[in-house]
């Protein structure tokens, strides 16, 4: 048996399987069965208050369970299959399992990029749903060896190293106005260029489930660091002087990305009193890394 075909046996049986995507790996499960959807809350240490995405090959699939908008057919034309999270209403008839949605009215989709999700997907023809394959808290994996850290006696599918390396970007588009949920892999400028200004939060919008702390290596993150102190290491940005890792030596933002986790994990597994990250623009892909920059450097 292939090992796609492997995994959709172990699916369509209520376990659950690693899934390469171009953001980060998933811990992925039938959305339609409510016991695989309750494991993934048990396996990860997930609180039930933080609902889940659900990934689909196609919007067409997902027609009798969320309510499709003009604004989301849009953004779906344009950057799906990809690094993008739609939140939708729910339909009456959604046969998705509510824990997925956390008991909230809506339901956020995606399409993901990555040849290898895409076929699972179209293969077992289901809604799955994947948060990033990691214990609550933990690092995002961008690679196998990540995933089998957290859970090493998950199936998971060898699909080579993420290629964005942060999750996808979650726009809301259940109210009357788009609003950023997450920033992540598609910048939020390349989105407003196509339906327009978006609101941030910040201004009372409260996302549900984005927790203060988050993405959390075990060694304290000191951010924005010109240099680094006496027995730290340094994650260094463009051209760093003295840095043990560089995101990108040349400064550009989507190959930092792609690194951001997978280097914090080879820094993490150093002893050290603590990594220092040099400073990223707050442009592009930048928004996403200080976003889980900043949660990863909350300590208890
Ligand atoms: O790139 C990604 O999105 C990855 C890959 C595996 O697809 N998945 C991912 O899932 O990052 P997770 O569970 O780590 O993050 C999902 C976040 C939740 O924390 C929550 O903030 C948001 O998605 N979310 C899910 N459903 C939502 C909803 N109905 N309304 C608002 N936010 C929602
Ligand atoms: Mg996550």
């Amino acid at each position: 048996m292939s090992d796609l075909h492997h995994a959709v046996s172990l699916l369509k049986e209520g376990k659950l399987i690693g899934l390469p995507t171009e953001t980060v790996y998933g811990l992925a499960a039938d959305a339609l069965n409510s016991k695989a959807m309750a494991s993934i809350f048990h396996l990860k240490g997930r609180p039930t208050f933080n609902p889940l995405i659900i990934h689909t090959h196609s919007l067409e699939a997902l027609k009798e369970d969320i309510i499709i908008t003009p604004t989301a057919r849009l953004l779906a034309e344009h950057f799906w299959p990809g690094p993008l999270t739609l939140v939708l209403r729910r339909s009456p008839h959604c046969r998705i399992d509510p824990l997925a949605s956390a008991g909230l009215p809506t339901l956020a989709v995606r399409i993901p990029r990555h040849p290898l999700a895409l076929e699972l997907l179209k293969l077992i023809n289901r809604p799955l749903a994947a948060p990033s394959a990691n214990l609550s808290n933990h690092l995002s994996p961008t690679t196998k060896d990540m995933v089998l850290k957290d859970f090493k006696d998950l199936y998971v599918l060898e699909g080579g190293p993420a290629v964005v390396g942060v999750e996808s970007t979650i726009i809301g588009l259940e109210g009357d106005v788009p609003t950023l949920y997450r920033p992540g892999g598609i910048a939020l400028e390349a989105i407003e260029a196509v339906i327009g200004t978006i609101a941030q939060p910040g201004k009372g919008i409260h996302a549900p489930g984005m927790q203060k702390k988050h993405y959390a290596p075990n060694h304290s993150l000191r951010l924005n660091a010109v240099s680094k102190n006496e027995g730290e290491l340094l994650l260094g940005f463009g051209d760093t002087k003295n840095a043990d890792l560089n995101l990108s030596p040349t400064g550009d933002l989507t190959e930092a990305a792609s690194n951001l986790f997978y280097m914090l994990h080879l820094l993490d597994a150093r002893p050290s009193k603590g990594i220092a990250v040099s400073p990223i623009p707050m442009i592009g892909l930048g928004l996403a890394m200080n976003d889980r920059l900043k949660r990863g450097a909350v300590r208890d």
